[in-house]
């Protein structure tokens, strides 16, 4: 039987093929983080997979370094392994950090996880300053601000290298507009901008790839299933967790785009939350051109219907209270 081509790749390039990059995963023992790692250690960019957790890293490394694909893994437990883990990397992925419950909005994570998004990011900092980082820990509209306090008291910041990961929005948003056209969900593309939370997540159905329209009452439905579509699966798992696998999936396809940028191919463009000039707010989410050099160029919104308009005042509204949060949280 044919092997799947990625795999062959991965393979060849651990017989002594072209060098790949350096990957490091915070949280790689979580929900999300287990399945990220496994599709991490089968993507032929990268040669080295640096796996830590503060809990279960060992079992998790053991498994999947077991994976006859090319990238080397290693395993980190516990803060006293956070700079070995961080040492040298090109990439840092940030899964780290605790999930919604059924009637919990993701700013009620806040309490928890900004104090640990700012503990890796010192790590960061001080250890891989100019790795670029995609950081997926919630409520990302606040964790992006935080990270990027980190590294400006550090001395390190490049707004161009801190991304906050909205691609889970992109991908549902792919998905469900697909399903409403009776369309392949991959050759349907959605631009998704503003932020990573409820009315913040705003989908440009009136830029959507292919060209098509929408009824008023299906751009309503489309708009509330993505904007709701993390809350979604929080029911439906009732108590166990939120998006595991499909953020996985997601941030894989993010983590790829970047690492093609890296590799200096042209023309990777993803939506991400970035620092950004596009609207009066300090960071917004859109479409970004990926490079060496990490989000390179920013892309303006584009015309925008009467409902997007609308749409686009909720979210900031509601963004510039998250993202002022993570700043305040930052300098006390
Ligand atoms: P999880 O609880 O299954 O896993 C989180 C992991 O983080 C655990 O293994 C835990 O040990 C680890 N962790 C906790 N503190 C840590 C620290 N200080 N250093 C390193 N690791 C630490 O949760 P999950 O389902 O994997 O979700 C993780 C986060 O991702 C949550 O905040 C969730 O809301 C968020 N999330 C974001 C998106 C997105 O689109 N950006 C999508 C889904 C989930
Ligand atoms: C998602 O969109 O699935 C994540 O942000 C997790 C959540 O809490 O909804």
């Amino acid at each position: 039987m044919e092997e799947n081509s990625c795999l062959r790749q991965a393979k060849c390039r651990a017989k002594g093929g072209a060098a790949g990059f350096k990957v490091a995963i915070l949280g790689a023992a979580g929900g999300i983080g287990q399945p990220l790692a496994m599709l991490m250690k089968i993507n032929p960019l990268v040669s080295v997979l640096h796996l830590y957790d503060v809990v279960n890293t060992p079992g998790v490394t053991a498994d999947i370094s077991h994976m006859d694909t090319g990238a080397v893994v290693r395993g980190f437990l516990g803060q006293p392994q956070l700079e070995n883990a961080l040492t040298g990397m090109d990439l840092v992925i940030i899964p780290a950090g605790v999930p919604r419950k059924p009637g919990m909005t993701r700013d009620d994570l806040f309490n928890i996880n900004a104090g640990i998004v700012r503990t890796l990011c010192e790590g960061i900092a001080k250890c891989c300053p100019n790795a670029i980082v995609n950081l997926i820990s919630n409520p990302v509209n606040s964790t992006v601000p935080i990270a990027a306090e980190v590294f400006k008291k550090a001395g390190t910041y490049d707004p161009k290298k801190l991304l906050g990961v909205t691609m889970l929005d992109v991908v549902r948003a792919n998905t469900f507009v697909a399903e409403v056209l009776g369309l392949d969900p991959r050759d349907v593309d959605v631009p998704v901008v503003g932020g990573h939370a409820g009315v913040t997540i705003l989908p440009l159905l009136s830029q959507v790839k292919p060209p098509c329209s929408f009824t008023q009452e299906e751009a309503e439905y489309l708009t509330n299933r993505i904007q709701n579509g993390g809350t979604e699966v929080v029911e439906a798992k009732a108590g166990a967790g939120s998006a595991t696998l499909s953020m996985a999936y997601a941030a894989v396809e993010f983590a790829d785009a970047c690492l093609r940028g890296l590799r200096g191919d042209a023309g990777v463009v993803e939506c991400a939350f970035v620092a950004s000039q596009v609207t009066e707010l300090p960071f917004f989410a859109s479409k970004v051109r990926l490079g060496r050099q990490g989000a390179e160029e920013i892309f303006q919104l584009g015309p925008l219907n009467e409902y997007e308009r609308i749409g686009l005042e909720k979210a900031k509204k509601e963004l510039a209270g998250s993202i002022q949060k993570g700043i305040s949280f930052s300098k006390k």
